[in-house]
């Protein structure tokens, strides 16, 4: 959703105010805009749309200062306009700050600064911030800031700038990311460590609860008691090119086409290849923790919340422990059954790329209350999650910049395939050799990834020639289920075409009246236990004129006019990773018959930081 930045140092902060809001792109927004303390006052400059918009505005009014912020905006307190975009001010334009959150008290804070007679520019609730700031100043921002950030409910990260001190850059988080690079005699802000990557990996992390006064020589941290903080700064291992193109006509296609090696390094963070053992410092288990555990509640949203299904089926067959899959934005209001109020052996896990999603983060903050051990899959370290979490596994996909999530899902589902087989492992259900055998399974999913993206351009072909059809279902069951639910989403987020999963036996009880000569069947097959049922319904489909995909195990006696795009030499439990593969190149190629803007998908942001 939103993204911020800022620059404090001894040079022009423009030319990183521009390039740190592009990196933020990918995080979806509608406008954009920047503001710089000059001798006379702030330069400022906003633009409705993308940022090469504000860009030109820069060219032909350039603005000069060193010391400035700007933003990304994906509205949700008015619509997108110049007027509502950020930076906002306070009446006299002594202060300028950007928001990304949600102040949850602004009407009422309105209100009583209009009967103070405060009149407001935007509907926002970001300017009610800035216009409190300037009418409860005392002595200096870090001493207003402290006395106004009291008065605030709801998330925030906030960057401001106060003409009075025109070198330095006030920040304030709660339960919004905020990451602070130091350079060579100038600090840098964002929300997200992606602005910063060209710049510096030498970060530090505030946490909630942290004021940072930051100047071009020092950061210095607070708590909301007004005593300094100390905070350690950590070096970032993403690299520059992980977040860039490189080559690629689309991050979603690079993404894609770095899963063999984004599997190869999680596979390597996480099994020793020497002897195909588990490192056991990273895993979140003891043998005895194991041993007692009794059921493990998992929560996400959309890909990471199909990542949870995978883990369901994975931990409740190889370990044989009771999991729930839930959405994570229903679990944080379900009510809590008895059980869950003596959470003895019952474990929450969190599973988030972004590690900042609004209802994974409530959900885990729910578990925790009460009383559970609350573990965390995220791809981001320091993440508010991975922060919240007593325990963190993290998914080494690097950067994802495309909306659409890919190799953070097949890294996720993989962390599940780990953690099933060594909660079996340890709770005796397979022996030391299964799970070697099983090991060497997943070491061989680089190669075969590899092998399905080798032949991209078969799905390719298939995509052009059936680039009329406009509805589209995903049917299997089981684990196969599963796939067909993440392969639906990723189509209709990047290409906007309608397509929908069904367990492939429920096809009958009413959905299979939409079926007819226009609709396409992909039929995701890779259960052994289950193919034939699934066959069935393909040729059940058929007979009402749809024409047909098949994703998975070529069937013995092939179904005329089927494609089939074959998994072979893959378990029940590798097999679903790779035909997920498959969806991805299809949804992708599918998209870009239809022109979309595959990378950012209409009203999507990257990462949902609000309810
Ligand atoms: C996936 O393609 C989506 N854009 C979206 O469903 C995403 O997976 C979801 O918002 C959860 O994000 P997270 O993993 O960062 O928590």
């Amino acid at each position: 959703m939103c993204g911020i930045v800022g620059f404090t140092g001894k040079t022009s902060c423009c030319e990183f105010l521009l390039k740190g809001l592009s990196a933020l792109e990918y995080r979806g927004y509608d406008s954009a805009g920047i503001a710089a303390v000059q001798a006379d006052g702030f330069a400022v400059r906003k633009a409705v749309g993308r940022i090469d918009q504000l860009r030109e505005e820069v060219e032909k009014n350039p603005i000069s200062g060193v010391c400035g912020i700007g933003h990304t905006r994906w509205a949700t307190h008015g619509k997108p306009s110049l007027e509502n975009c950020h930076p906002h001010f306070d009446i006299d334009r002594r202060i300028a700050l950007v928001h990304n959150g949600i102040i949850e008290n602004y009407a009422e804070l309105k209100a009583q600064l209009m009967e103070k007679g405060v009149s407001f520019v935007s509907e926002t609730d970001t300017e009610v911030v800035a216009q409190l700031l300037a009418v409860h100043y005392e002595n200096d921002m870090k001493t207003t800031l402290l006395k106004v950030l009291g008065m605030l409910k709801g998330s925030f990260a906030l960057v401001i700038l106060d003409r009075c001190a025109p070198d330095t850059l006030y920040c304030a988080r709660s339960h919004s990311p905020l990451v602070i690079g130091v350079g060579q005699g100038c600090h840098y802000v964002a929300s997200d460590v992606c602005a910063l990557l060209e710049y510096t990996r030498n970060v530090y992390l505030p946490e909630d609860g942290d004021i940072a006064v930051v100047t071009p020589g020092s950061t210095v941290f607070y708590g909301l008691d007004g005593k300094e903080r100390k905070r350690v700064n950590v070096t970032i291992s993403w690299d520059t090119s992980a977040a860039q193109k490189n080559g690629f006509d689309h991050f979603m296609l690079k993404e894609i086409c770095e899963q063999p090696q984004v599997i190869a390094d999680t596979l390597a963070h996480y099994i020793d290849s020497a002897d195909y053992t588990i490192r056991r410092e990273h895993m979140p288990f003891t043998p005895e923790q194991a041993k007692q555990l009794k059921e493990l509640t998992i929560a996400a949203c959309g890909t990471a919340y199909h990542a949870g299904c995978m883990g369901k089926a994975l931990i409740e067959q190889f370990a044989g422990v009771r999991t729930d899959a839930c959405v994570a934005s229903e679990y944080r209001y379900q009510t809590v059954v008895e059980q869950e109020r003596n959470p003895e052996g019952h474990v929450f896990l969190a599973v988030s790329q972004s590690g900042e999603t609004a209802d994974t983060l409530a959900a885990l903050r729910k578990a925790k209350q009460l009383g559970m051990r609350a573990l965390a899959f995220s791809n981001v370290i320091g993440a508010s999650i991975a922060r919240e979490a007593d325990t963190v596994m993290y998914t080494l996909a690097g950067p994802e910049i495309a909306v659409a999530s890919t190799k953070a899902y097949l890294t996720q589902v993989l962390l599940f395939e780990i953690l099933a087989l060594d909660l079996a492992h340890l709770r005796g259900k397979i022996s030391d050799e299964e799970l070697k055998d099983a090991l060497k399974t997943l070491m061989s999913l680089p190669r075969q990834i590899q092998s399905i993206l080798n032949q991209r351009a078969i799905v390719e072909d298939f995509a052009r020639a059936n680039r009329a059809c406009h509805d589209i279902f995903f049917i299997g069951r089981l684990m196969d289920y599963t796939t067909s639910l993440e392969s639906a989403l990723k189509l209709k987020e990047v290409s906007y075409l309608h397509s929908e999963a069904y367990p492939a036996g429920e096809l009958k009880h009413g959905t299979i009246a939409l079926i007819d000569e226009r609709t396409l069947v992909a039929a995701i097959a890779t259960q052994p236990q289950i193919l034939e049922k699934t066959l069935s319904n393909m040729q059940e489909v058929k007979a009402r004129g749809a024409y047909l995909l098949l994703i998975g195990t070529p069937p013995q006696t092939p179904i005329e006019g089927c494609t089939v795009w074959p998994i072979e030499d893959a378990p029940w439990y590798t097999a679903p990773l790779l035909a997920t593969v498959y969806a991805q190149l299809f949804a992708y190629y599918t998209a870009r018959q239809h022109g979309c803007d595959i990378d950012k998908p209409r009203n999507l942001a990257k990462s949902v930081t609000v309810e």
